[in-house]
């Protein structure tokens, strides 16, 4: 997969939620900062060659979308070298014309005239049903105004059908891994994506530095032997594997942590130790509806 200029997409990219703060607009905002912190560090990301991100005009109560705006220009990147998804969540958006409204904001906010990919999870489809959905999306790439379509927190059931009516425009699904949560490697969400040739997207991937506070024992034997910090060992890991992880920093130093995580292979047997490890508790009891993973990703602990 290309930027419209033909760059091909980085390993890792930019996780947006949290910028301009946390929340959805049906949520109070927090963790908010002052908004030259998310700028410059965005900037810092786009200028290092990040060039994918998802983008949603709910994030962090619409925020996050003018925020990655100034960002762009100031990186001075070209707005075609990016690869720039447009998620639509159904938590905030109660009807189709939300949905529409949301979409033309999109172009509005970022002063361009299509989306490289537009992103609906399972659960828009449900809300919404299949039907309009498809029937929107098909809209935006019949005008050109989205160049593919994606899906989020999905089962293979839906991503086997939205890949039948999509096609070669179906660019990726999104999903969750971290080093404690294997659902979806597990329930073979990743190798139905993989068999379809759909990118397999990673939303939450340091578990927002959870992981590496929980100081699992394998991930600092190998961190030590690689003379790397955890969150590189993860990032690494989940590159090698095929998958791309977007992570979401407003801290230059961690981003800069986070693009070395590039710059070294581990030997065969250590990648096959991450793989194969597994939390004591398997994650049984959860099914593979969206809250329900975000539940078990953010409360890791609490369950296990
Ligand atoms: N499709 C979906 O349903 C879905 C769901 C959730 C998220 N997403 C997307 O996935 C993106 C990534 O997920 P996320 O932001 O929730 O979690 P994440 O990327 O795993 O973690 C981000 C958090 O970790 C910290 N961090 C990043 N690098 C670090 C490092 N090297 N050392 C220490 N801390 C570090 C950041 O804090 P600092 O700012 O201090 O670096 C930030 O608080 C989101 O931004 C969003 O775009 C999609």
């Amino acid at each position: 997969m290309k930027t419209i200029s033909g760059k091909p997409l980085s390993k890792i990219g930019i996780g947006s939620y949290g910028i301009g703060g946390r929340g959805h607009r049906d949520m109070p905002l927090t963790d908010k900062k002052d908004d030259s912190v998310y700028i410059e560090t965005l900037a810092h990301m786009i200028s290092s060659g990040l060039n994918f991100t998802e983008l949603s005009m709910g994030y962090g109560h619409g925020n996050s979308v003018s925020l990655f705006k100034w960002a762009l220009e100031k990186s001075g990147v070209a707005r075609e070298d990016l690869f720039l998804t447009n998620s639509l969540y159904p938590r905030d958006l109660p009807n189709v014309k939300t949905i529409n409204d949301d979409i033309s904001s999109f172009y509005s906010v970022l002063e361009t005239n299509y989306a490289d990919s537009t992103l609906v999870t399972q659960s828009l489809l449900i809300k919404f049903g299949e039907e309009t959905i498809y029937d929107i999306l098909t809209n935006l790439l019949e005008d050109g105004k989205t160049r593919y379509v994606s899906l989020s927190n999905a089962k293979s059931e839906y991503i086997i059908k939205f890949k039948e009516h999509f096609k070669d425009k179906f660019f990726a699904h999104e999903g969750h891994l971290s080093f404690e949560v294997r659902l979806l490697e597990d329930s073979g969400v990743f190798q139905t994506c993989r068999k379809l040739a759909v990118e397999n997207i990673i939303w939450r991937p340091l578990r927002r530095n959870q992981t590496s506070n929980h100081n699992w024992k394998l991930l600092n034997d190998l961190a030590l032997k690689y003379d790397k910090t955890p969150n590189q060992i993860i990032l690494n890991w989940m590159c090698y594997d095929g998958f791309r992880p977007m992570v979401m920093s407003s801290n230059k130093a961690h981003i800069d942590e986070n693009l070395e995580s590039l710059n070294f292979t581990m030997v065969a047997k250590d990648y096959k130790l991450i793989r194969d490890f597994r939390a004591q508790k398997p994650s049984g009891s959860f099914n593979l509806e969206e809250n329900s993973i975000v539940e078990l990703v953010n409360n890791f602990e609490k369950y296990n």
